[in-house]
Parts: structure tokens; sequence; C-alpha cells
């Protein structure tokens, strides 16, 4: 049953359905299945087809058709030796129904998990595997695989192809060919999760992050070895596809142009060299605003407070504990276009820092701690000579959420409040989802209840579309 639903699907769905499955690494048999099994117990959902439109899809799918990006672009594909490697055969044809032309170069240890022939096959092209190869070297060298592709896409980028990468070795074909690159490079990791948590790949990551490589997964989930599971499992091949066709969207951008400082995450307030004040902001909803805004063209600079999710992508962080440090840094990064306010600032700090660790001392009582008020970051900036044009912030509230709101807007020099409910049964504070209002001094729009990632999104779009106004 679930294979003629398939296959009566229309294509925009049957796209979605894929992408879906991809995500959950799921067959798309299964994940029909399992829709039809959640829809008898959901009797809101009309039809799978609804249900597929509200699923949470990847960033910008289905607002775009992914034809369009990769018909005529040359990838060159550089498959690293990890058990991962069969996921490129699928990942080649996937890039080729799309139009896209991909050039593989196989490491050594890549050919001990696929082979040349195969990927040939499936590529149409020549496997290159040796940097010197005296045919290949005087046919179409290192240089020249580089400087003829659009994008260099590695997967899977194994912890030893990061290391070298990190470390500018270029002792084979496809080190050198990184080396000698200019092009964007998107690596896909894969590997061990107690590979990708050592030390040493962590120093990696950050060295590629910083050196401009972006990153697609890894996604956490079953390894390949039996009881092994963690962060570590390759990106599945179509979300690499939706990573390369965001790296190659060459339609204009609505933000280009747009520089948007931002701050996110909460900030630590010390009490002494080992305690601090802190609260439970996560830094989720900022960061994703962050990524969104990037995503529509935006050069953004985020101050983030100390939070465990890693910086979004494509945006330059300024990693910042306390409110004073997070002023500094927004004041440094003025004057811009528009500014978005969304880190939980600490209100107080405390009066006398202790420089060392406060003893408790055997019949002595509590010590009491001393506060003091913290500089209003967004007021700061609201009332600023140097005010951007746009001056979005935040209203974290428990109680009386619009009244609270609309004095925010007036007291910070705001235009815009995202007002959002954050008691304790909402779980919006280090959660996944919010409801928000956008509180302006002409009225006040209600936002249905959607993910954080949405809610950003939309936020982003409106933003594009008051820069565009405010110029006018
Ligand atoms: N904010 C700021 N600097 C502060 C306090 C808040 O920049 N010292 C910003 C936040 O980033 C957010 C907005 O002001 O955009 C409102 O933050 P919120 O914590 O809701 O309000 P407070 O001003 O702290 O007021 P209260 O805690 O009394 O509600």
């Amino acid at each position: 049953m679930a294979s003629i639903t398939i296959r009566n699907l229309d294509d925009a769905t049957k796209e979605k359905l894929r992408l879906r499955a991809a995500a959950h690494g799921r067959s798309m048999e299964e994940e029909v299945r399992l829709l039809l099994g959640e829809m008898t117990h959901d009797v809101a959902l009309s039809s799978p087809v609804s249900h597929l439109r509200s699923a949470p899809l990847f960033k910008g799918e289905g607002k775009k058709n992914p034809a369009q990006f990769l018909a005529g672009r040359d990838i060159l594909l550089i498959i690293g030796g990890g058990i991962a490697a069969y996921k490129c055969l699928d990942l080649i044809r996937r890039l080729r129904e799309r139009g896209a032309h991909v050039r593989p170069v196989l490491t050594k240890a890549a050919e001990e998990f696929v082979t040349p022939l195969s990927v040939g096959a499936l590529a149409a092209d020549k496997v290159f595997t040796e940097l010197f190869s005296r045919e290949d070297e005087h046919d179409i060298g290192h240089i020249r695989l580089s400087r003829e592709a659009d994008l260099i896409v590695v997967a899977p980028a194994t912890a030893d192809l990061m290391a070298k990468m990190a470390n500018g070795l270029a002792n084979d074909l496809a080190s050198a060919v990184l080396m000698a690159t200019d092009k964007p490079v998107l690596i896909a990791p894969a590997m061990n999760p107690r590979m990708w948590n050592h030390p040493a790949t962590r120093r990696n990551r950050a060295t590629l992050a910083k050196d401009g490589i972006w990153f697609v997964g890894p996604n956490s989930g079953e390894m390949a070895e039996s009881g092994e599971s963690g962060a570590g499992r390759m990106a599945e091949p179509l979300e690499i596809v939706a990573a390369i066709e965001k790296l190659l969207d060459r339609r204009p951008k609505p933000l280009s142009g747009k520089t948007i400082v931002m701050t996110s995450g909460p900030t630590h307030e010390p009490i002494d060299p080992v305690r601090y004040i802190a609260n439970r902001s996560s830094g989720k909803q900022g960061h994703a605003i962050a990524a969104a805004l990037a995503q529509l063209g935006a050069t953004v600079h985020l101050v983030s407070g100390p939070v465990t999710i890693p910086d979004p992508e494509g945006v330059s962080v300024v990693h910042v504990e306390s409110a004073r440090e997070m002023r500094d840094a927004v004041e440094q990064l003025l004057p811009a276009d528009a500014a978005v306010m969304v880190a939980a600032v600490a209100d107080w700090r405390t009066a006398n820092e202790a420089g060392e660790k406060i003893k408790k001392q055997p019949g002595e009582t509590a010590p009491a701690l001393q506060m003091v008020e913290n500089p209003d970051i967004l007021a700061g900036v609201g009332h600023n000579k140097q005010r951007p044009r746009l001056v979005v912030g935040f209203a974290a509230e428990t109680q009386d959420l619009l009244a609270n709101a609309r004095k925010k807007l007036d007291n910070k020099g705001a235009d815009w409040i995202v007002a959002n409910d954050v008691s304790h049964t909402t779980g919006v504070m280090g959660g996944d989802r919010n409801a928000v209002r956008i509180v302006t001094r002409s009225g006040i729009e209600e936002w249905p209840d959607m993910s954080k990632e949405e809610v950003a999104e939309r936020l982003a779009a409106r933003i594009a579309a008051a820069l565009r106004t405010i110029e006018v």
C-alpha cells in the first residue's frame, strides 16, 4: 500500500517525503507507514499531503525548486575513507538528477570502501585518485581540478582528512586539491563519536570553521559499528544536497549589503573565580535568528553569551561572559543597519566580585550578595547616536506580557519588541518551540506556536521587508 501511495504522489510532495525520510534515516515507505500510523491518532490532520506540508523540512526546502540551483554546476566530490563512503554513490545520483556535473576524487582509503568503477559509472566522469599520476597531472592536475569546480564537497570527511585540512597537509591528491583551492568547501564529517569528540578533532573543527570551511552534519544516531551511537553519522545525501544548494544559490538576497548586530544567550555574572549567576537561556532562538538573517545575505555580527550550542552558520561570533563584556562588544560593532537583541542579559551583577574563591567558615552565616544594576544593552543601542535604522528587542515575561512589552518598546527606544511568555509551563526557555507576538507602535501581531527556526525565518523576512521600506 505504501508503495502505491508514493507512486501516486505529485513530484513536489514526493521530494518533501524523500527529504523527510532522509532526515529521519528511514526509507520513504517506512516514513509513509509512520505518517499514516500517526494520522489514525491525530484526527486534526486532513490528508497525508497537508501533514507533509507542516512537517519539519530542511531549512529553505519547499520554497524553491531544487533543480534550478544545481543545473550546470560543477561539483568536485572528494570521497574519504570511511564506511559512509557508500552513501556517496547515492549523493552522486541525487546531484546528477538535479543537473549538476560531479567530478570524483577518491582517497586511497576510500578505495577500500567504494570502487573507482562504481563511482565513475555513476558520475559518468573519470575518477581521480593519484597526485603523481603522469597522465592526470599532464592532463588535469590538482590546480585545474579545483579551478574547474564551483564547489568542493568532502564526504565522508574523516578525522584524518579533517586533520590534514586543518594543518595544511598536501601529500595526496585530495589534500593537495583542498590546499590549492579558493572555492567554497563543504565537508560532511563522519566518524565514531569518540573520534568526533576527541580534543584533537575539536581543535581541527574550530580551525576549519575559522578557515571558512562549511559543515553539514554530522548527525547523531546509530553507528555502523554495533552498539555504538552518538554524534558522528554522516549527513544523509539529501541533507548534503540541500547544503550544496544553499551554498550555490545565486539568487539576489534581500539582506545583501546589510549589517546586523545581534546578542543571544545568557550572561554569566561572576561571584568569585568559580561561581556565577546565570539564567536558563539556551541561545537557541537568538542563534537561529542570526543564521536566518545570514541566510538572507546579511553580514551578521553575533555577540553570544556562554551557550552549549554551536555557532550559527555563516555568522561572525564574538563570545563573551558578562553583561558588561556584551555591552562593550556590541558598542564596538556599531554602526549597523539593524540590531536584534535577543540575549537574556542579567539585570544585576554582584557589587564586589571576590578575587579569590569565597570559603565557607565554620559557624559563620552565609554571605549576602550585594547586587548592582547591569547596563541595559538594548536601551544603549536604542538611544545611541549611531542608532541602527531598525532596533528589535525581546521581552521575556511571565506575567502581563503585552503591557510589559509595550513599556519596553518605549523605555528602550526599540522599534519592535518580540514578546514571549517564558513561564515554566510554556517550555520556551531551553525548548525548541516558541509562540511570540510582535509588538510595534502600530499594533500587535500574534504568531502561532512554531519551531524556533520558523520564528527565526519569519522574523528575518520581516526585518528584510522593514529595511527595504525604511530605505525608500
Ligand atoms: N536587555 C539588554 N540589557 C539588559 C537587559 C535586557 O539588552 N541589561 C534586552 C534583552 O536582550 C531584550 C530586552 O532587553 O531584548 C528585554 O529583556 P528582558 O529581560 O525581557 O527585560 P528587562 O529589561 O531585563 O526587564 P525585566 O527583567 O524587568 O522584565
